[in-house]
């Protein structure tokens, strides 16, 4: 059910972080929330809800298949999206999250932003289409997407809008996305509401707060998997991640397959969950 703050989230003031959500994505990815999914209490997990991926390697993959760009690990990186994908599908996971691109991510030559933003992401979107709406995949994504270039804008906006009534599974990719970044609007926002109704911060807490960022209907991820080796979060989901189960896995993203997925989730299925109790019973 939504509250009070998740209705005047849906209906923003102009000027706000929620204007800014609209004029992009939300006006595209139009969101309905649903109820909060924090889990207060100790459980054993069995498939989980949310898996978010940290997709790292691509560039190490094309240096060690011989190819002089970095290019060609992001073009076999997007590749794999599709079969992991259906694996979720198939082992029921309703929400798989993609880290594509960072705010970080523009310090990279600009060759290499380019063909991510401006080439490869049109055209991925406008070819997987077909398998999404077969497949009843929403499709959203989250960030600052109104520093993309055009052509993702657009191609983005038709996906969005074509997913809308899709109701399998729930894919989003996070595109110039930034946690501290996405926090901070947030913050924001909260304050711009706070003064015209300074009773708001009393009551404020963290369930409520998680309304002002981005995507406040996708529940909390249950697992991140990151490839290539590296243990670190890179801005990634700061808030949501609180109680998320991590997996990091020595493969570079392009060679991750849907039974890597599959292994990931049967160890998720082996962890105690814990949400800060102790081990009870
Ligand atoms: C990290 O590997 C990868 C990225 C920053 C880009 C991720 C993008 C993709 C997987 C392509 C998906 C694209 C679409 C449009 C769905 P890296 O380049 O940092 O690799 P390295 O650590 O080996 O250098």
């Amino acid at each position: 059910m939504a509250d009070t703050r998740n209705r005047t989230h849906s209906t923003p003031a102009s000027g706000s972080k929620d204007a800014h959500s609209l004029d992009t994505h939300h006006r595209s990815c139009s969101v309905h929330s649903t109820s909060s999914t924090s889990s207060a209490h100790l459980m054993v997990p069995t498939v989980p809800r949310h898996v978010a991926f940290i997709m790292d390697g691509n560039g190490r993959w094309a240096m060690k298949h011989g190819h002089d760009t970095r290019i060609a690990g992001h073009e076999k990186g997007a590749e794999v999206i599709t079969d992991l994908v259906l694996a979720g599908l198939n082992m029921g996971v309703e929400y798989m999250t993609f880290y594509v691109f960072s705010t970080e991510n523009w310090a990279r030559p600009s060759e290499e932003v380019e063909f991510i933003l401006s080439d490869l992401l049109p055209r991925y979107l406008e070819l997987k289409l077909d398998f999404m709406m077969e497949n009843s995949i929403r499709f959203r994504a989250m960030g600052r997407l109104e520093k993309l270039p055009k052509s993702a804008l657009v191609a983005l906006d038709k996906v969005c809008k074509a997913t809308e009534e899709n109701s399998r599974a729930n894919v989003t990719l996070a595109l110039n996305y930034g946690s501290q970044q996405d926090i901070v609007e947030g913050v924001k926002a909260f304050a711009r509401k706070a003064i015209d109704d300074p009773t708001l911060i009393e009551s404020l807490d963290p369930s409520g707060f998680r309304n002002y960022l981005d995507l406040p209907e996708l529940p909390e991820p249950d697992l991140l998997v990151r490839t290539s080796g590296e243990k670190r979060l890179s801005n990634f989901m700061l808030w949501h991640l609180s109680y998320t189960e991590i997996l990091f896995d020595e493969q570079l993203w392009p060679d991750y397959t849907p039974k890597d997925f599959k292994n990931a989730v049967e160890e998720y299925s082996r962890r105690t969950r814990r949400y800060g109790n102790s081990l009870v019973g």
